[in-house]
Parts: C-alpha cells; structure tokens; sequence
C-alpha cells in the first residue's frame, strides 16, 4: 500500500473511532482547536496516561480558561494542582511559557513549529503536537505509540533508540498536507487502542493490509528495545513535624532540581549514605516506617522522622503552616505518601531517639 492509500485509510477509521477527549475538537470538524488548550493537554501527557490528566486538564482550564489567566496565576497555586502529576519542570515551564505568550506573542500561540520551539518547555515533539493539531500544518509528531506504529507498519527491526531516526523518517513520509492533525491523533489513539505494546488487535487494524510486521508474524515482538541500565537506589530522612495546634513543618523546594518549586516536608540529602539533618531543635522519633517512590533515574527510600513540636520552636528550615492553609492534596507524591504514613503514627516515648 502506498502512503496515501495507508494515510487514507487511517483517517477513514479514524472518522469513526475518534476518542472524544476535553481537549479535541471532533474529526474532519470545521471548529477549530484551541491552541492553549492543545498545549496544555500535550504538556500534560508528556510521559503520563491520557487516564490520568483527563481530570488535571479539566480542573486547570476550569481555573485557568485561557492563557492569559494561566500567565496570571499565583507559582504556588499552579505548582499546588499540578501536585502527583509528576515531573514538576512541566508545571514550571507552562507557566514560564504562558507568560512569555502573553508577553512577547501578544497573548497568542506561535502558529509554526518553529515559533513554537523557541518557547520554555516546548521541544520538538510539542512543537510538532501543536503545529499539526492546533494549526493544522504537516509535522510529523513522534511520541512512543507512533513509534511503535512505525517500527511494526514498516518493520523496523532495529532496536530503539538507535531506530529514532529512521521512524521518523518513515512517520515524515506518511505524514499528509491534507488534515495532518487528525492524522497524527490518528496515530496516537491507533497506538493506544490497537497497536498496543502487548497483544496488539491485529485482526481489527485499519492498517492490516499494509503492514509488514504483521505478514512477518513479528507485530508483537517489535519494536525490539536495548537493555535499559538498572536503577540505582538512593536513601535520605523525611521530617514530618508537627504543633499541638495541627500545623506541619513545611518548605517550599528551590526552582531548580527535582520537584523544582514544590511544597514538601524537609528531608536530607539523598544518597548512600545520607546523614540525619533535622530542621528543628526537639526530639525526633522513629516509628521504623520508610517512603517509598521510583523516579525516572532512581529509587528512593526516606526513613521517617516524626516530632511532636514545640508552639513556640524556631525551625532552621521551613514554615509550619496552619492546619487550616494546608491541602495534603498540593504536595507531590512522594511527600503525600509521608503524610499519610505520618498520619497514622502516634509518638510514644518508648519510641524515643533523641
Ligand atoms: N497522547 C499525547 N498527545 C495525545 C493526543 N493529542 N491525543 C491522544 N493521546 C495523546
């Protein structure tokens, strides 16, 4: 099949089978979609599930309908919904980037791939996403499922990431000046309800006819992946303090470095050996409970401190905010999960380190 039969074909099935999701306009539709609105949805689902940010989308653009009112935001109240998303530098670049629309674009988006990649956050798959879907101009989009449709409708055998290049080279020759948008969506909700990693729907693809690793028997088996290295594990402390009066000690993390800007209880360095550093002058005590969580590069482990403060103790770090301005739902997972492992220690002198 040549491409334009192969694009044909997509798209007629694409037609029928569309996700609706909050931030699409309908197929073939003459209503346009709303740039910020693409934006913020492919910022968003940057390395997470379109399950997980239907109802992000839907709370930030109830809060924030356009770029403007997002340029205008308090830092603290994005970073705060954006909290167990994950990978904060998003949170901080849309706003970086929304005020830099508003400021240097007159309050609207780039309507080319290169306008748009000169904005914070916004790299070549963004800008390829936005170009295509929101302005309706033929750049080729590659993210992990259309890679995956490359490597199995030509058979690419050769291992990611080294095959990159030749995926896009084939996803560029494919891509049509006529509805490239629908044709990238196309792609995106083939790779997520048929072309899926495991057990892919062959017998019901639109693109059965055309595609090589299926006459190879090999649809499942592509596209082949390099060893990825392992994880390493990192240990640190986690200090979760808190007054008679509810208040927890609180910081707001530095802008730059992992979960830049976020609110979090004070931990200490992270690392094999990690020294015992607590932000305030009492007694500590440890309920032998640890924190949990994978990042992209490492696993960490923080063994959990918890201290009944004093009212009236200065910490070296942090703030006790009041139990009343505190929403457990602003910080990130990581630091939910030492609230909630918290929660449920009462101290007990026996239980004592001091
Ligand atoms: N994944 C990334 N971008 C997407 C989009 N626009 N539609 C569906 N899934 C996506």
């Amino acid at each position: 099949m040549r491409e334009e039969a192969i694009g044909n074909e997509l798209l007629a099935w694409y037609d029928a089978n569309a996700r609706i999701l909050p931030w699409r306009v309908a197929p073939g539709s003459s209503e346009r979609a709303d740039p910020y609105r693409v934006w913020m949805s492919e910022i968003m689902l940057q390395q997470t599930t379109v399950a997980a940010v239907k109802a992000y989308f839907e709370r930030f653009t109830a809060l924030w309908p356009t770029v403007g009112d997002l340029a205008a935001a308090e830092d603290s109240a994005v970073m705060g919904e954006w909290a167990g998303l994950g990978y904060y530098a998003r949170a901080r670049n849309l706003l970086k980037c929304a005020r830099a629309v508003v400021a240097d674009h007159g309050g609207a988006f780039p309507d080319t791939e290169e306008g748009l990649l000169t904005l914070p956050g916004i790299g070549p798959y963004t800008a390829a996403a936005i170009a295509s879907i929101a302005f309706n101009r033929p750049a080729p989009v590659m993210d992990g499922n259309i890679e995956r449709v490359m490597s199995r409708l030509f058979r690419v055998e050769e291992p990611l990431p080294t095959s990159k290049p030749v995926l896009k080279d084939h996803a560029t020759r494919l891509t049509p000046t006529h509805r490239p948008g629908d044709h990238a969506q196309a792609l995106m909700d083939l790779g997520a309800t048929i072309c899926t990693p495991k057990s892919p729907a062959c017998g019901i693809c639109p693109l059965m006819s055309a595609c090589a690793a299926r006459k190879a028997g090999i649809a499942a088996e592509l596209p082949r992946k390099l060893p990825k290295k392992a994880k390493p594990t990192r240990l640190g402390y986690v200090y979760v303090a808190r007054r008679a009066d509810g208040a927890l000690l609180l910081e707001t993390r530095p802008d730059k470095g992992l979960l830049g800007g976020m609110l979090a209880f004070p931990t200490s360095e992270w690392s094999d050996a990690p020294t015992d550093t607590p932000p305030l002058d009492t007694q500590w005590h440890d309920p032998s409970l640890e924190v949990r969580h994978t990042f992209t590069h490492f696993h960490l482990r923080l063994a959990l401190r918890i201290a009944d403060a004093p009212q009236d103790v200065t910490p070296h770090r942090g703030t006790f905010v009041p139990f009343a301005q505190f929403s457990p739902s602003t910080l990130p997972t990581v630091f939910r999960k030492a609230f909630d492992l918290g929660r449920g220690v009462t101290v007990d002198a026996a239980s004592a380190k001091g």
